[in-house]
């Protein structure tokens, strides 16, 4: 028997079912120390879904992604080409905040990427993975080093890869404001690209800001993800 694809209704009740785990996992040692776990944000359908590192503290409080600081310049970023943030879907590489904001720790990323993020990523489909900061970028692009692969899309696995500095190492560092802008910039002709809607000038045939398409491609098996 072949596998049927899923309906968006069946992918809806999965990831609402994903995100209901989420709020009362108890997989890792971050769990004793949260308020809110943060399971993600967006339309089930989105074709950009952008993957953070991990709550901070504002998203921690209220269990939504990308609420601080880090998240206006994302919403900025997004506004510059067009987009607001409830046409993307907004996850993180861990769902609840490392005390003190700390870095994730290795088992605590294995555990949280491979039990939700990869399922959430399989059932929601995007045509683009926008990556921010170096814990995202590390699942998808083993090894490399966020200076010298930023803007550089990947193409695998039916989608584009596209890995950015994290908004929150920009606000650091305004000097790399420039390059995350010009990254983020790509995002609707990588998306034009994906959905095989490029003109034969080389431009997106859509403005980016057109709805998004409402009709998305089957999920693909979870299995897949694990070929990075
Ligand atoms: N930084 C992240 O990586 N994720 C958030 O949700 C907020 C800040």
């Amino acid at each position: 028997m072949t596998d049927q694809p899923l309906s968006l209704e069946q992918r809806t009740a999965e990831l609402n079912a994903i995100a209901a785990q989420i709020r009362v996992c108890q997989l890792c040692g971050l769990a004793k120390e949260r308020t809110h776990a943060v399971p993600g944000a967006g339309p089930f359908d989105a074709e950009i879904m952008f993957i953070g590192e991990g709550p901070g503290f504002n998203e921690d409080q209220k269990g939504i992604p990308f609420i601080g600081a880090s998240g206006k310049f994302l919403e900025e970023m997004l506004a510059g080409i067009g987009y607001n943030r409830n046409q993307v879907f907004i996850s993180n590489v861990v769902k609840c905040r490392p005390p003190e904001n700390r870095d994730p720790l290795p088992d605590e990323i294995d555990i949280c990427t491979k039990t939700y993020l990869y399922r959430q990523i399989a059932l929601i489909n995007p045509r683009v993975v926008v990556t921010l900061g170096r814990y995202s970028m590390g699942l998808f692009f083993p090894n490399a080093k966020i200076t010298a692969i930023h803007g550089q899309p990947k193409h695998a696995d039916g989608r584009i890869y596209l890995p950015m500095f994290h908004p929150a190492a920009v606000l650091r560092n305004g000097g790399l404001r420039p390059q995350a802008i010009a990254d983020m910039q790509k995002l609707p002709g990588l998306l034009a690209e994906a959905k095989g809607e490029m003109s034969s000038s080389g431009t997106p045939a859509n403005e980016p800001n057109d709805p998004p398409n409402t009709a998305p491609p089957p999920p693909q098996p979870p299995s897949q993800l694990s070929l990075f």
